[in-house]
């Protein structure tokens, strides 16, 4: 009888649930979307019970496509950072507040205030940061008193749906990483923060390594989805970490950069090395054992994404590259800054936002599309230019997440970094990196890495072309000048 795994994937757009085989194939896929909301310029909330309904939808259709085999096992990845509080009843308190969202400046100089930020990377290998969801838990502390003190579950996103799942209160150590409550380099929850952040240890999830066993499919889950009662789910990991394992980066001196609603560039280390100024963030990763180092770019594919819905929606985004194909790299001298919603890699700044800058009366919207997509590059650029002065080794850069799919965009990664980059068979990163966790969790994969061996194929890679690194270079560093020279004006702007 054939044995399938399942990949969820929890991610800002939608829910994307994919049915594999035992060697990584695609059997069936299917996605569903809910909205995000911003009550105010530079907060970011979710229903957590949508992404629920999208979980069913989703597995009701891939699990009926499973008919001459057996579902043996289930991973979970999803967009980190965000928060879900739970009552007593598992009832959720309020949306949940995202990974992107910007509202806690005051709460991350509180956080580094009451450890001392030397403390704090100590422990969390992390300096304070907005997007981190202890920032979130205080946030709600003060402004909410009363739905804290209703909280008894703290959980993440992909968590919640664990516990939707398999009742189970349960995390694991990547995802848990960007809590800022755990002790990164030990790979558990530390005390001492919780303590100084009165965050009560009873409240957070128990902590396991992203391919443990973490609980098993009930019978109510089962009768909502189409799984298989009884199964288990693996911990997963965060979008990122998972991504790392469905990209095959398991090892110093591999690397990806995916482009989803935010943009990442990560490299897998055999310690935990930070740095000092915080530009990238230190987690846990998904291979027991190993730690990784990300710079996130906030608004990467949700720049796009923005850009399209508000100014070209009768356009598909085959359609936007086709017109920004048949324009000159600099967009005739148009630049873009993503910051759409804040910035962390390299700015660490919540009061930043997007800029387009030169605009002419000749520009028109295809020069705006092609100067988003440069503008994102750029700032993945900066990712990478920060890994590179860390002298993390990256010898291999793999790209996935929904801007891989454009030819456009891969080029233009490859010229703007000045490396190859390569594209696997599948693009499916954080779904089939939680589907092979799965794999591990019912015993069909001896280790994470024999998954990957077994599951991750291909190869085309996409070479950069020389003179388009020099001009690209030329109007990167431009970018790089604009935001010192606007950064107080953001700050002005955010005080009016
Ligand atoms: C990583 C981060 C984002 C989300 C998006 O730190 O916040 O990449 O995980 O899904």
């Amino acid at each position: 009888m054939k044995q399938y795994l399942i990949g969820i994937d929890i991610g800002t757009s939608g829910t994307k649930s994919v049915l594999f085989d035992t060697l990584g194939s695609v059997i069936a896929s299917a996605t569903a979307e809910y909205p995000l909301s911003q009550p105010h310029n530079g907060w970011a909330e979710q229903n957590p019970e949508d992404w629920w309904e999208a979980v069913q939808a989703t597995l009701s259709i891939i699990t009926q496509k499973a008919t001459d085999g057996k579902i043996v096992g289930v991973g979970l990845s999803g967009q980190m950072h965000s928060l879900v509080l739970l009552d007593q009843n598992n009832e959720v308190i309020r949306p949940a507040i995202l990974w992107c969202d910007q509202r806690t400046a005051e709460e991350c100089r509180e956080i580094e205030a009451r450890i001392g930020r030397e403390r704090l990377i100590e422990i969390t290998a992390n300096p304070a940061l907005t997007g981190f969801t202890a920032s979130k838990l205080l946030w709600v502390q003060k402004n909410e008193p009363e739905n804290f003190a209703r909280c008894a579950h703290i959980l993440l996103a992909k968590d919640y749906i664990r516990f939707k799942l398999t009742g189970e209160y349960a995390t694991e150590v990547s995802d848990a990483s960007g809590m800022q409550l755990l002790d990164v380099p030990k790979r558990q929850w530390s005390e001492e923060i919780c303590n100084a952040l009165q965050i009560p240890m009873h409240l957070l999830a128990k902590v396991y390594e992203s391919p443990d066993v973490t609980g098993y499919i009930t019978k109510d889950a089962a009768e909502k989805t189409g799984l298989p009662t009884g199964i288990p789910v693996a911990g997963g990991g965060g979008d990122n970490a998972a991504s790392a394992i469905g990209t095959g980066v398991c090892a110093e001196g591999d690397a990806f950069t995916t482009i989803g609603t935010s943009g990442v560039v990560f490299a897998p280390t055999n310690a935990p090395i930070v740095d000092p100024e915080g530009r990238v963030h230190t987690f846990c990763a998904a291979v027991p054992g190993t730690w990784h180092v990300m710079g996130v770019t906030q608004a990467a594919g949700l720049s796009l994404n923005w850009f399209r819905n508000q100014l070209a929606s009768e356009l598909s985004y085959g359609e936007i590259d086709s017109l920004c194909e048949k324009l000159p790299i600099g967009a005739e001298k148009l630049l873009y800054l993503p910051y759409l919603m804040g910035e962390r890699t390299p700015i660490l700044d919540p009061n930043a936002r997007g800029v387009f800058l030169g605009l002419s009366a000749m520009h028109t919207k295809a020069h705006m599309a092609r100067a988003v997509i440069e503008g994102v590059s750029y700032s993945l650029r900066d990712c990478l230019e920060i890994l590179s002065e860390m002298r993390i080794s990256l010898l291999r850069m793999t790209l996935c997440g929904g801007g891989a799919k454009s030819p456009l965009w891969r080029q233009m990664l490859s010229d703007v970094y000045g490396i190859s980059v390569t594209i696997l068979e599948s693009n499916e990163g954080a779904a089939l990196g939680a589907a092979i966790l799965g794999g591990c969790a019912a015993g069909i994969y001896a280790s994470v890495e024999k998954g990957c061996k077994i599951c991750i194929r291909g190869g085309k890679q996409i070479k950069p072309n020389t003179d388009a690194h020099a001009e690209y270079d030329r109007f990167y560093g431009t970018y790089r000048t604009i935001y010192p020279q606007l950064k107080n004006v953001f700050a002005e702007l955010k005080e009016i």
